[in-house]
């Protein structure tokens, strides 16, 4: 089947859409024997030979893995300063396994990994609105007025955050735990939401993207996603059919 050079790109797993887009402009990209600069251009994997600076494109199998990420791992694929890095849990895996979205140092909890541009742009495209859940424990208290501000939206750093939905869970001695979902992913979002309360985040978790939880899942630990799970991760149609899975 004929698709465009970008989607057939970032399904062999060579980069993201707009990444491959780039490598299409740099003329790194061949279809049987001719550099091809042009974005539209169209292609079929099954019959046309294709290259990446020379090397035939392989369509390896796609892999879906949900990691329970300690704090201290770096949600990165390589860290100048060496500190551990998310892959480092994933070492079972020949595939090059990119991180989902990332999730802060101190953060912990459920954390995608895929050798799946085209199912990873879609999870972090705004338009599909992907929710995910957080559980954090916050200093002290929150009003009922406090949360609402939260739930209506709040302004970080000059941008209003869309509506969230915010539910208390558990209060101990001087500290409660909340849970968060939200359909963004701007940087340290939720701790910023706090700060802006004046409630400081003490420990931070993501449990769920869309209705994909991590479950009892130990920390460090992994486990390897199907299509079923996949499904549970969006609300809306995706503009694709999930295949080639390993699972
Ligand atoms: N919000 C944060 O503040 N940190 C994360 O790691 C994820 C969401």
């Amino acid at each position: 089947m004929e698709e465009r050079l970008q989607k057939i790109l970032a399904k062999a797993g060579i980069a993201s859409r707009r990444g491959s887009e780039q490598l299409i402009r740099d003329g790194r990209i061949t279809v049987n024997g001719r550099p091809i600069t042009e974005l539209g251009f169209k292609a079929d994997p099954a019959k046309d030979t294709i290259t990446f600076d020379g090397k035939p494109l392989t369509f390896e199998h796609k892999v879906y893995v949900l990691l329970n990420k300690p704090a201290g791992y770096v949600t990165t694929l390589a860290d100048p300063q060496g500190r551990p890095i998310v892959s480092d849990l994933l070492q079972d895996f020949p595939e090059r396994l990119f991180p989902v979205g990332r999730l802060d140092l101190d953060t912990e909890g459920a954390l995608l990994m895929t050798n799946d541009g085209e199912l990873g742009n879609t999870i972090l495209h705004p338009r599909y609105e992907v929710k995910k859940t957080y559980e954090a424990w916050v200093a002290g208290f929150p009003s009922a007025k406090e949360l609402g501000r939260l739930e209506r939206g709040i302004e970080i750093d000059g941008v209003r955050t869309r509506p969230a939905q915010i539910r208390v869970l558990k209060r101990d001695k001087n500290q409660s735990l909340v849970e968060v979902i939200i359909h963004e992913g701007k940087k340290r979002q939720v701790r910023k939401m706090f700060q802006a309360i004046d409630h400081r985040v003490i420990h931070l978790k993501r449990t769920a993207y869309g209705k994909l939880r991590l479950g009892s899942l130990a920390r460090g630990k992994y486990r390897i996603l199907t299509i079923n799970d996949l499904k549970k991760i969006f609300s809306q149609k995706i503009p694709f059919t999930i295949k080639n899975i390993l699972a």
